[in-house]
């Protein structure tokens, strides 16, 4: 695959090249006549290794429909996705599970997308045993050194999702994605549901994780300062489309889209003239 220069200015093979991506969903008019409606119309970017691309956007720009293509949770209706240069679109299912595994999710809710009737060791240990490759004490130990990682103490494995905190249940539904040892993690509006100081917290354990790690992320986002605060480089959407790219700095100082001024003039310290968002 050709390499590429990277806004980060990274001459490396990008980990996630998206060309093209187009999904169009037909949904029912008032009149039940039926409407075609383009959630993803066109839609290319790359992200290199070790990098986060903050996609931003209003509600219903397609930013989920895009986390679920790049998941496999969703068929594009065209394009392709390379990920580590094989286009996961055209892959078979048991090669796709495969690259799956590389690809993590995190949603803005983990209540809803955690089994409330399991408890936390049984959330941590499904993904593992799935994947048929891992003897008791492999999963214990990967168990235990991820609740670690995250900031769980061993105490809460017996508990529900439903009995810990926002913050704890965030971090343990990124403890489980990471038991997999994922090359993306993709997080859509993962923080957008917790309190600033917890937000905080989550976000220093992401930056954390991808310095010792090297983590890659889309971090999907409608609030701009915290896309600034996080990413290397933000894509703004517009009704299916990234519209206009390029590094925090840029975005903020020179916008070119209408889109992005008013996604600018949502964050209140940057509409008083205050640049700390992009102090990173
Ligand atoms: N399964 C579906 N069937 C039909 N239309 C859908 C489906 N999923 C999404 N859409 C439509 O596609 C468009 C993009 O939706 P999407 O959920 O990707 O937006 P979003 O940017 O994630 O919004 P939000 O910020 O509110 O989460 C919307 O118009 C939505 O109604
Ligand atoms: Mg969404």
């Amino acid at each position: 695959m050709k390499v590429e220069a990277t806004a980060t200015g990274k001459n490396v093979h990008p980990l996630l090249k998206v060309e093209n991506l187009v999904k169009r969903y037909t949904k029912r008019s008032l009149a039940g006549t039926p409407e075609e409606l383009l959630a993803l119309d066109s839609v290319s970017f790359t992200i290199s290794p070790g990098t986060t691309l903050a996609v931003v956007g209003e509600s219903g720009s397609g930013k989920s429909t895009l986390a679920n293509c790049l998941a496999c949770l969703e068929s594009p209706t065209s394009g392709n996705i390379w990920f580590e240069g094989k286009d996961i679109v055209k892959l078979e299912e048991r090669a796709c599970r495969q690259v799956r595994r590389q690809i993590q999710l995190i949603f803005q809710d983990p209540a809803s997308s955690l089994n409330p009737r399991w408890s936390a060791f049984e959330v941590l240990v499904e993904p593992l045993i799935l994947q048929r490759k891992f003897n008791r004490e492999e999963i214990k130990k990967r168990v235990n050194y991820w609740l670690g990682r995250v900031g769980l103490s061993q105490d809460i494995v017996g508990r529900s999702p439903m009995e810990l905190s926002g913050g704890q249940r965030q971090r343990l539904a990124i403890a489980r994605a990471l038991t997999l040892e994922p090359k993306l993690l993709i997080l859509d509006e993962a923080l957008s549901a917790l309190d600033c100081s917890v937000q905080a917290q989550i976000a220093n354990l992401l930056m954390e994780l991808q310095g010792s790690l090297g983590m890659t992320y889309l971090f999907i986002t409608h609030d701009l300062a915290m896309a600034a605060h996080f990413a290397d480089e933000i894509a703004v959407m517009d009704r299916g489309r990234i519209v206009e790219q390029g590094p925090p700095n840029k975005i903020f100082i020179q916008p070119e889209q209408e889109t992005t001024r008013r996604l600018l003039a949502a964050v209140p310290r940057i509409g008083r003239g205050d640049q700390s968002a992009l102090e990173r």
